[in-house]
């Protein structure tokens, strides 16, 4: 399976901030936004993703993640030109897909609980679309998904006004590799956008989109605008403050996958000079705990 970051988009709920940087490179607490999204893709087994930025935040990202051999995965990257869409990710990532089917996640999606991984790596089908629900208090900034009363999946609608749902469709998305040219037929929105809730129609009525709620014990947070992106560091500084452990750390994810060797994980502590996350990542070498 190949993983996809769709990391464009002008930021523009956080302006000023990200007018002269991309949204996905700001901090959340301790790492950029984009490490969390990056370690979600790690934690289901992906290694070989695909980076989406806008054209002018390529290099930055290039720099800041290189070819991600010091995370034991391969990224590459492309751009969208212009914000188009979710699903324009799709056909822009048609030839690194190929034949494999994919993970996407967007770049300001923020997930952790506990075995989430695990659900990861064994909840995926191989084939059709598979979503991840989480409830919120106000579905009206998001995709909203209705059920039957037998659980079975019946509308997705973007933003609705009024909801008749409090489920919404988080930011990680499954598909096959059917998903380029179903994305290739959708039409732009209202606003223009090549809507993802679009293509998951498409899937919906050929009833091979298939969904997980995401537990009360798992937290998906939202970066889109100042209040929120403050809310998601609080919660990244309280959890690791109080364990000890950091939430999203791509080396260490790594390293427990057994993709990077204690050396490996050493050098990269080094290249990285001497500050709380290197020595975190040095004391991680050698500690007896199997967390
Ligand atoms: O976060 C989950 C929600 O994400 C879903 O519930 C919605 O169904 C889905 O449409 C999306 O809604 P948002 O309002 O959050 O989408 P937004 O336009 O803010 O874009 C989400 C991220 O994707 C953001 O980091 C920017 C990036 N993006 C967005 C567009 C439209 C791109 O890279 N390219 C794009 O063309």
């Amino acid at each position: 399976m190949k993983g996809i970051v769709l990391a464009g988009g002008t930021g523009s709920r956080l302006w000023p901030s990200t007018k002269v940087i991309s949204k996905q490179l700001l901090p959340v607490y301790d790492k950029p936004m984009i490490y969390y999204p990056l370690t979600t893709l790690m934690l289901a087994g992906v290694r070989e993703i695909l980076v989406i930025t806008t054209p002018q935040d390529q290099n930055s990202f290039a720099d800041l993640l290189g070819d991600g051999s010091q995370f034991g995965v391969s990224i590459q990257y492309a751009v969208q030109p212009k914000p188009e869409g979710l699903a324009q990710a799709f056909i822009i990532a048609e030839d690194f897909v190929g034949d494999s089917s994919c993970l996407m996640i967007l770049g300001d999606n923020i997930f952790h609980g506990s075995g989430l991984g695990h659900q990861l790596r064994h909840t995926l089908p191989n084939s059709g679309a598979h979503i991840f629900t989480y409830v919120v208090a106000d579905p009206s900034q998001y995709g909203v998904l209705s059920l039957n009363i037998d659980g079975d999946p019946i509308s997705i609608i973007e933003k609705p006004k009024n909801s008749i749902s409090r489920l919404a469709v988080t930011g990680l998305y499954f598909f096959d590799n059917r998903v380029a040219q179903i994305a290739k037929q959708v039409v732009p929105s209202p606003r223009g956008e090549l809507e993802i809730t679009s293509i998951l129609d498409v899937y919906l009525k050929k009833k091979e989109l298939t969904i997980t709620q995401l537990t009360r014990g798992t937290a998906w947070l939202d970066t889109g605008n100042p209040k929120f992106l403050h809310d998601a560091a609080t919660y990244v500084r309280v959890i690791e403050e109080r364990t000890g452990m950091k939430i999203a750390c791509p080396e260490e994810i790594a390293w427990r996958n057994e993709w990077l060797t204690d050396l490996e994980l050493a050098n990269r502590s080094k290249t990285l000079g001497n500050n709380e996350y290197s020595n975190y990542l040095k004391d991680l070498i050698g500690s007896v705990q199997n967390f």
